[in-house]
């Protein structure tokens, strides 16, 4: 009898997803394996919702953002009732392995979800925040970047043509990541990221100096969240400080969406073949992850307790590049 090798998407999707699903059945089968596809992420995988993926099951899905095993965010698997359902459902449907394809939050279910069950389980890292220690690029990243980027360079002609400053939200949780790739690439004047503390008093002033040198329009990119307040509340904060005007885009979901991007499609079909491999050689418990260019598997519990830091070279440039 084949193994059979079950693989979910879970959490928020991101662009390339569906390129390491695909990757994941082509090189499962030729290897001998049966795979298997959970819909609706850890949900799916609650209810037994899961059908045999064949090779051509993936055709014409690399270029397809989202993905079409479905996804979603699970509260009833974070209990450990769920959990034992979870373990219940995977020996009665014979699964020897697990793939999932997810950011931190999938992977410590992944973690505790194999503290009671025997198969094994292998995490590939698909998010658009790229807040997963263990790989310098998540799948989705790339995209996103590239996408916000794109909204950005929109924003600036309209901040030129009217000599306005922008305060432009985009997403990262708990991140800076995609925050500092589009405002090094879009040429922003700010950066606000939770990793840097920031002084709003200092940012105003800065964006005083700015027009006194000349500068007609700024960007300032703002990531999400708790910790930077949020665009809105930068922008009331901020306004009266600097004494000029300001106005607010929230770029939000429009970055998860879209056709991934070469280098995702690359990433996911390395990753989900690599993943393949893991489980062949008797892993488990580990995240298949690139870095610096060779794949490596680094324990799950690392992802997410430890801290992938933003690249401090760029963080260091940024005043001088604004001015
Ligand atoms: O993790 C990806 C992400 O898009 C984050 O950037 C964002 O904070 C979050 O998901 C939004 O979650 P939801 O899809 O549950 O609204």
């Amino acid at each position: 009898m084949k193994r059979r090798l079950a693989v979910l998407t879970s959490g928020g999707d991101a662009p390339g997803m569906n390129a390491a699903i695909r990757s994941v059945v082509r090189v499962g089968t030729a290897r001998g394996l049966e795979v298997v596809g959970i819909r609706r992420g850890y949900k799916g995988l609650l209810t037994g919702d899961m059908f045999t993926l064949s090779p051509r099951d993936v055709s014409n899905i690399i270029q397809r953002g989202g993905t079409i095993l479905k996804t979603s965010r699970c509260e009833e698997f974070k209990t450990p009732e769920g959990r034992q359902r979870a373990k219940a459902i995977l020996e009665q449907h014979k699964i020897d392995g697990l793939i999932l394809i997810g950011g931190d939050g999938t992977f410590r279910g992944g973690d505790a979800l194999g503290k009671i069950w025997s198969g094994q389980i292998i995490g590939v890292p698909g998010t658009i925040d790229n807040d997963v220690y263990g790989t310098d690029y998540t799948i989705g990243y790339d995209t996103a970047i590239n996408t916000a980027l794109d909204a950005i360079d929109k924003i600036r002609d309209t901040a030129d043509s009217h000599d306005r400053i922008f305060v432009v939200e985009v997403m990262g949780r708990h991140s800076g990541f995609i925050a500092q790739a589009v405002g090094v690439c879009g040429g922003a004047e700010e950066i606000l990221v939770p990793e840097e503390p920031f002084d709003l008093a200092e940012v105003a002033r800065r964006i005083r100096e700015g027009r006194q040198r000349g500068k007609t329009s700024s960007i300032i990119i703002v990531a999400e969240g708790e910790e930077t307040g949020g665009a809105v509340k930068v922008a009331q904060q901020l306004a009266p400080l600097a004494g000029y005007d300001m106005r607010v885009v929230i770029l939000g979901y429009l970055q998860r969406g879209g056709t991934p991007t070469a280098a995702d499609r690359l990433l996911a079909t390395k990753l989900g073949a690599y993943a393949v491999d893991l489980f062949i050689q008797g892993a488990t418990g580990v995240m298949a992850g690139e870095v610096g260019g060779i794949l490596c598997a680094t324990p799950l519990t690392e992802t997410w307790s430890k801290k992938k830091p933003l690249d401090k070279y760029l963080t260091g440039l940024q005043q001088q590049l604004a001015s």
